[in-house]
């Protein structure tokens, strides 16, 4: 019989018993459970609510379970609703009355919602750590490849000539904003529901801050009700999660493509690659697909708490059980693309000479052909027609480039344009002209590495505070 059968006469049946468990999922959780209940059990003893011999007598008790788990010792039994059953069981099978104690003034409600909050405030430390990482791996990269030009693209067409440096910056911050809601998901869960029991409170002289120092929380929850019910944290948690994944889907897209015979831009090392169990010469970029395709399950479980979550009433109600697979997925998944795309980016080879034999192509000077133009007086829209008119030329001419036509060429649609005009076409020359703060000259991504930097370090120095 379960520990609140008292006013049952019959057991559940064994496929409602199945169906009701959330064991499987939230042993998982045995840590944060245990540490809930030595925090509880201290505080009662403290308090004068239970003797401190029994509150000692638990705290010791939990410990051995503790180890029992983690020696692999801890059988659960799968008749057992929860990791919160299950161990305050076996904490009653080892030591007695005692242990028959710890559940006063406490329920399951907050209970379970206080090891969430432990769970995933651990969670985001663990994923803004590699979340760092990663950034550093691209930091690396685009300082190794510093001065290395390739196409920047619109539309997936040839636009400006970029440094490949800006371009892996881009995602660096990107992760940074990520790292940012990660925090944030982080102070979200840094609160200590302990102490809201049921949904009320309870009758006995519970000190919440006593618990919340134990378990490191930063504050109490101010309302019992929210507390039992509420599970933004770890929607904060998702919602975190499911834009890290989106920037890694897209990091991912282009490292598939980028790894393509086409582009070749880069090579995936050797660990980062699979063959084909039929085609001899395949070397695939699977750890790119499989990042991309977790995104729509990290995505999907944002989106199923989100629905769980929708018009239920306060405050506990069964339907929270759900809450905890998703979240717990969510960062296992993230954590784990983070890892392997920090070591797919740290060992990938760059081919330089393929990215820069792509930047003659596409008439990547267009624009500040134009540019020159209107530096001379022309309006732009007549430079920009004017520019459009040496692009037909050049596909007239078979699909040549800028540097093929003559200067009579030039002179023919503008005779403002002058010899100089030759130096243009040089796309470092144009890459480095964008000096706008943000912009893609070597100049303005120097002060944006410092930037970088800067903000890769306070982010480190945040995580050593947290510890
Ligand atoms: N297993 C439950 C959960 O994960 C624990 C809380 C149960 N509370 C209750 N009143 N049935 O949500």
């Amino acid at each position: 019989m379960a520990l609140w059968s008292g006013r049952f006469t019959e057991n559940v049946s064994e496929f409602t018993q199945r169906f009701g468990a959330s064991l499987p999922i939230d042993k998982q959780l045995y840590a944060q459970d245990i540490a809930g209940s030595k925090a509880h059990a201290r505080m009662l003893g403290e308090q004068g609510v239970i003797s401190k011999e029994d509150a000692q007598a638990i705290r010791d008790g939990l410990d051995r379970i503790q180890q029992r788990i983690e020696a692999g010792e801890f059988e659960f039994d799968i008749n057992d609703e929860d990791i919160h059953m299950s161990i305050e069981k076996a904490l009653i099978a080892d030591i007695g009355e005692a242990g028959a104690r710890l559940h006063t003034g406490r329920s399951r409600n907050d209970q379970v919602v206080t090891d969430t909050h432990l769970f995933a405030k651990q969670r985001c430390t663990d994923l803004m750590h590699a979340n760092l990482e990663l950034r550093r791996a691209l930091v690396d990269q685009a300082n190794k490849h510093f001065d290395v030009v390739l196409p920047g693209y619109t539309h997936m067409q040839h636009a400006q000539p970029i440094f490949l440096s800006h371009h892996l910056l881009a995602y660096v911050w990107m992760l940074g904003r990520d790292f940012k809601r990660l925090a944030a998901a982080r102070d979200a869960a840094d609160v200590n529901p302990l102490g809201s029991a049921a949904l009320a409170g309870t009758t006995y002289p519970l000190d919440r801050h006593m618990t919340a120092d134990e378990l490191g929380f930063a504050s109490v929850t101010p309302n019992s009700l929210d507390a039992v019910s509420d599970r933004d944290f770890l929607l904060d948690l998702s919602y975190a999660a499911s834009v890290s994944c989106v920037h890694l889907s897209r990091l991912a897209e282009e490292i598939v493509l980028w790894s393509t015979s086409e582009f070749g831009f880069i090579t995936l090392s050797d660990s980062f690659s699979t063959g084909s169990s039929i085609m001899p010469q395949k070397k695939n970029p699977d750890f790119a697909e499989l990042i991309r395709g977790k995104t729509g399950r990290v995505v999907g479980d944002l989106v199923a708490l989100l629905v769980t979550m929708k018009a239920l009433p306060l405050a506990y109600n069964k339907d929270l059980q759900e809450d905890k697979e998703g979240a717990i997925d969510a960062a296992r998944t993230l954590e784990d693309c983070y890892t392997c795309m920090a070591g797919m980016i740290s060992t990938m080879t760059v081919n330089e000479q393929a990215m820069e034999h792509q930047v003659g192509k596409g008439y990547l000077a267009a624009t500040d052909l134009a540019d020159y133009l209107v530096k001379k007086g022309l309006p732009f829209r007549r430079a920009h027609e004017v520019v459009g008119h040496l692009v037909l030329l050049c596909e007239q001419r078979g699909g040549c480039q800028f540097e093929d036509l003559s200067l009579y060429d030039f002179k023919n649609e503008s005779d403002l344009f002058e010899p100089d005009v030759i130096e243009l076409l040089d796309s470092r020359v144009i890459a480095d002209a964008r000096t706008t703060e943000g912009g893609t000259g070597r100049a303005a991504i120097r002060e944006q590495m410092a930037l970088v930097e800067q903000a890769m370090e306070d982010d480190e120095r945040l995580l050593e505070q947290i510890g």
